[in-house]
């Protein structure tokens, strides 16, 4: 104790001393110079720096030059310099290189007699890990009066700050899905406003392609008029109508889904001379609405071999995974690899684009966007790969989808189907 009693240079004798407490209240010390003998003087000093060394805060002061003149028990603990290593060594020693600047303004307040509360800013351990602070720091003067250095008051603020994070990042979490839901239920109603005129005009033009007499122009136009509208009906389809309102979400199994679809495409991928391998986990889940995992399956299943269209290799597999960010999040990956075109660098930024295609009239630029859209509703996350470089060109998409349920012990179905 009487060693750092010793460092601890603190105006005792001309001023009541107030000294902060990790709970934020104040200790008042009122002890002055007239009415105090040697030894009273003395025992409020022991009591001032037991006060110190038990504090929760870390207490630090320091002279004008910012040399180090006293550090407590919760200093040593908060940066890992023992009082030893501490004292006698510049303040630049907890201060990281980007926040040297800090403490020449700090200094100068000081100077002028300033207090500066509740700073908020970051310092460095002896690991050189940062903690976040809150710093109080007050002058402190000799018997005179004179300002001689400084006193920090130091408190841990990482926990709170992250406290503070967190709830930001809720906060954000919850706008984007009320967002998602308000989009979702405007365009599930719009789907169902523009589906019915759509189906009456789609009739209307039948009807009037069929009746007798119908000159060759005439024709024509109502052949423009119901291809233009098939197109519109297909947009409305891939887009408005997936969004459905009011239903519950309910637990999908992935791997069972992606079965489902490779299945019915089974055809078309033959057609096109597209072989399949499919490494598919059963039984992993995800909370949500089947219709629209299915339809992100789907649109990325139509994409992948509509980019070969002379055939090609397609890979698909669902299994176990973490988050590429948070390691301690677990999901379910779904990966569709295709050896197709690849996407050029000019059009990567864009293929999340509404209505970005490069597929002309055939595309609706439409599926990336909707897929989108689906997968960060359920809170998933979808990453693309791809090269266009010749000879090994392909896409790979992959989806994290969050886990409903244990992920561990899953059966996986796995096998290859060889295009004729
Ligand atoms: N697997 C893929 N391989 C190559 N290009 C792709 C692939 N998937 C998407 N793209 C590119 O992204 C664009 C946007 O895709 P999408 O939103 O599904 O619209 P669409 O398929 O109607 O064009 C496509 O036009 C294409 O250029
Ligand atoms: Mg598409």
């Amino acid at each position: 104790m009487a060693r750092q009693m010793r460092k601890f240079e603190l105006d005792v004798q001309k001023q009541p001393l107030e000294f902060p407490k990790s709970d934020g209240e104040t200790v008042q010390l009122p002890v002055t110079r007239d009415s105090t003998s040697q030894e009273q003087a003395e025992s409020a000093t022991g009591r001032l720096a037991a006060i110190v060394e038990s504090s929760d805060d870390a207490i630090i002061s320091k002279n004008l030059d910012g040399t180090i003149t006293s550090w407590n028990e919760s200093a040593e603990r908060m940066f890992g310099y023992t009082t030893a290593e501490a004292i006698g060594q510049p303040i630049s020693l907890i201060i990281p290189p980007d926040r040297r600047s800090e403490e020449d303004s700090i200094l100068d307040r000081i100077r002028h007699g300033k207090r500066v509360d509740h700073f908020e800013t970051v310092r460095m351990r002896k690991d050189g890990s940062l903690i976040e602070l809150s710093l109080t720091i007050s002058p402190v003067r000799d018997s005179h009066g004179r300002i001689v250095g400084a006193s920090k008051v130091g408190r841990d603020i990482t926990e709170r700050r992250q406290t503070e994070r967190s709830l930001q990042e809720s906060e954000e979490r919850l706008r984007k899905t009320e967002k998602l839901a308000a989009a979702g239920q405007l365009a599930a109603s719009l789907a169902h406003e523009i589906n019915n005129p759509l189906s009456s005009v789609t009739n209307a033009l039948y009807l009037l392609k069929h009746i007798p007499g119908l000159t060759p122009e005439a024709q024509n136009l109502v052949t423009i008029a119901s291809t233009e509208l098939a197109r519109m009906a297909r947009i409305v389809r891939q887009s408005l109508s997936y969004y459905r309102k009011g239903l519950i979400p309910k637990d999908v199994d992935l791997g069972a889904i992606v079965a489902e679809s490779l299945q019915v495409f089974s055809s078309k991928f033959e057609r096109s001379h597209v072989s399949i391998k499919q490494k598919l986990a059963t039984g992993l889940v995800v909370h949500g609405f089947s219709d629209e995992i299915r339809q992100v399956v789907d649109n990325l299943l139509l994409n992948a071999v509509e980019a070969m269209p002379e055939g090609g290799r397609l890979s698909v597999a669902v299994h176990p995974s973490r988050d590429w960010k948070h390691e301690t999040r677990r999901g379910i990956r779904l990966t569709i690899g295709d050896s197709g075109s690849g996407i050029s660098r000019e059009v990567r930024p864009r293929i999340f684009e509404p209505f970005f295609t490069t597929k002309a009239e055939k595309g609706t630029g439409l599926g990336l966007w909707v897929a989108r859209g689906l997968i960060a509703k359920h809170d998933g996350t979808i990453r693309v790969r791809s090269s266009n470089a010749k000879g090994h060109s392909g896409t790979v998409i992959s989806i994290l989808w969050p886990a409903a349920g244990p992920i561990e012990d899953v059966k996986v179905r796995s096998g290859s189907e060889v295009a004729s």
